[in-house]
């Protein structure tokens, strides 16, 4: 019930700022077109997915979901730039048609900008094409505005199957990234515990989650953002942070971390067949650790 309520306000919210196509799409630069799927490298990072870093020092990465939003986002992108912060804007690709300008603002005051969707869908839910196109119109949208090509996703309420992470990593070659620290900013609206409960979980290698179409979140950040500094952390965006990070020793070592990364790369090499041998499903319907929560 209670579920269904929220999701009917995303909708409405998204509504709000559909555009029915998104501008400037040329329809040779991709989209609707097979893209050949191609595994990163095998050496290097066999991660695909990211809840938070294990970094040495005291860096963070705050980000902000749902977006660009009209009235919000300029105000935060004011705060951040007041601050020298530099975020990580997971974008839902019909408000990025809706608001191009805020798009480029988000690049050209230094920060990353990333797939949030389409339209915000659950995509374990959804066929292959359909979360194909929503990944793909998102992309390329993106792309066409701000001149950058995304290289993060982050799937609407965290849900995308180990499969689908496999299989988005191998055709856009994009990152899964979750979060460790969720401000709850959409559930209780409120800025004063949308700060007590970001300066209460962030720790180094933190992602931080928050949307940046909500006034209240907006309207915790100054005094957040400046309690994070004083504690003494650094902002860097969520692809600096992965630049910087690096696996446990210990569980490099461990029988355990081998298997998962055996698994790992298991997955993704089913993922590719699956894509190369038609109509062959590629998803598995299992709900991801994480996945399937209500969150924006
Ligand atoms: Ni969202």
């Amino acid at each position: 019930m209670l579920r269904s309520f929220l999701l009917s306000l995303i909708v409405c919210n998204f509504t709000a700022c559909a555009a029915d196509q998104p501008t400037g799409t040329d329809p040779a630069a991709g989209y609707g077109q097979p893209i050949t799927p191609s595994l990163a490298p095998a050496q290097g990072q066999p991660r695909v997915t990211f809840t938070d870093c294990h970094v040495e020092g005291p860096y963070i990465a705050i980000t902000f979901d749902d977006g660009p939003n009209p009235t919000q986002t300029p105000r935060l992108l004011k705060m951040l730039k007041e601050r020298g912060i530099r975020a990580t804007f997971f974008c839902v690709g019909q408000c990025v048609a809706e608001s191009p300008e805020i798009a480029k603002q988000i690049i050209t005051e230094g920060h990353e900008i990333a797939n949030h969707s389409w339209s915000h869908p659950l995509l374990t839910k959804m066929s292959e094409a359909a979360v194909k196109e929503q990944i793909d119109r998102t992309h390329n949208v993106i792309k066409q505005t701000t001149g950058v090509t995304p290289t993060l996703l982050r799937p609407p309420y965290g849900g995308f199957t180990v499969r689908q992470r496999a299989w988005a990593n191998a055709v856009w070659n994009y990152k899964t990234i979750l979060w460790d620290v969720d401000s709850l900013d959409w559930k209780h609206r409120s800025p004063a515990k949308t700060e007590s409960i970001i300066m209460a979980e962030t720790k180094k290698g933190s992602i931080i989650l928050c949307h940046d179409i909500h006034k209240t979140t907006v309207d915790a950040m100054p005094a957040t953002l400046d309690a994070l500094g004083a504690k003494g952390f650094k902002f860097v965006t969520v692809s600096e942070l992965i630049q910087m990070h690096h696996e446990p020793v210990a569980q490099k070592k461990g029988p355990v971390a081998k298997a998962a990364t055996a698994k790992e790369a298991a997955t993704a090499a089913t993922a590719i067949e699956d894509l190369q041998k038609q109509p062959q499903p590629a998803h598995d319907s299992a709900v991801p650790p994480g996945g399937g929560a209500v969150r924006p």
